[in-house]
C-alpha cells in the first residue's frame, strides 16, 4: 500500500467533524445495498416520485416521495407532515427494516444512540437538480437528529450555519456516505448544488437521497 492508498483510505474509515453534533460517515450505507434498492422500487410502486410545488408557487427540481408513519408534503399551502399520501389517498409506505437499521446504526455511531425515526423522505435528483439552502424545521421537536443517506451520483453538499447569510461548507458526498446532524446543529442550513458529473455504475444517472427524522 502507498501513503496515497492508506491516506484515501483512512479518509473513507473515518468519520469526518462537521460540528459538535454533526458528522460524515463516509460508506456507511454500503452494507446495505442490496436490500436498499428492491426497497425503493417498492416504495416507489406505491407512492411514486412527484416534484412538489413550494408555497411560493416554485416546483421542486428534485422528485420527493416517502415512507414511514409520516411523509413531509409541500403545496401552496405550505410544509408539512401528512399521513395520508394526498396522490394515492393512502398510506405512505411503511419504513422498510433495513431502512431503519441503516439509520439507527448511523445515529448511533454518530452520538444518537435512541434514534426513532417516523418519516423518511426520499428524494431524486437528475442531473441539474438542486436544493437551495433550507432549514429542517417542520419536525415538532429538534431533539432528534437528521440522519441522511446519498446513493448513486456525486454530489456538493452545502453546510452553512444557523443563519442563511452564514458562509456554507462544500462536501462532496459520494455514494453510501451518510450525513448525521443534531444537538446544536440541528438547525443548521443545508443544500445540495445542481446535480452534475459522471454516471453512477450501479443507478446511472440519478442521485437518491433519504432522510430520516423524527417527525411527529
Ligand atoms: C434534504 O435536505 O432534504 C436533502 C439533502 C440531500 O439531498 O443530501
Ligand atoms: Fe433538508
Amino acid at each position: 500500500m502507498t501513503p496515497a492508498d492508506l491516506f484515501s483510505h483512512q479518509e473513507q474509515d473515518q468519520p469526518v467533524t462537521l460540528g459538535p453534533g454533526a458528522v460524515v460517515l463516509r460508506a456507511h450505507a454500503l452494507p446495505f445495498i442490496d436490500e436498499l434498492l428492491p426497497a425503493i422500487s417498492a416504495i416507489e410502486a406505491c407512492s411514486p416520485f412527484r416534484n412538489m410545488v413550494t408555497p411560493g408557487g416554485y416546483t421542486m427540481s428534485v422528485a420527493l416521495t416517502n415512507c414511514g408513519e409520516l411523509g413531509w408534503w409541500s403545496d401552496r399551502r405550505g410544509y408539512r407532515y401528512t399521513r395520508i399520501d394526498p396522490i394515492t389517498e393512502k398510506s405512505w409506505p411503511d419504513m422498510p427494516p433495513s431502512f431503519l437499521r441503516l439509520a439507527q446504526t448511523a445515529a448511533s455511531k454518530a452520538g444518537y444512540p435512541d434514534f426513532m425515526p417516523d418519516a423518511c423522505l426520499v428524494n431524486r435528483y437528475l442531473p441539474g437538480s438542486r436544493l437551495s439552502l433550507h432549514q429542517d424545521r417542520n419536525e415538532r421537536d429538534f431533539s432528534a437528529p437528521i440522519v441522511s443517506v446519498s446513493l448513486g451520483m456525486s454530489a456538493t453538499f452545502l453546510f452553512g450555519g444557523l443563519e442563511r447569510s452564514d458562509r456554507a461548507a462544500r462536501l462532496e458526498l459520494h455514494h453510501g456516505d451518510v450525513v448525521v446532524w443534531g444537538g446544536p446543529d440541528r438547525l443548521r442550513y443545508h443544500g445540495i448544488m445542481p446535480l452534475k458529473g459522471p454516471a453512477h455504475g450501479l443507478l446511472g444517472e440519478q442521485r437518491i437521497n433519504f432522510t430520516f427524522r423524527k417527525a411527529g
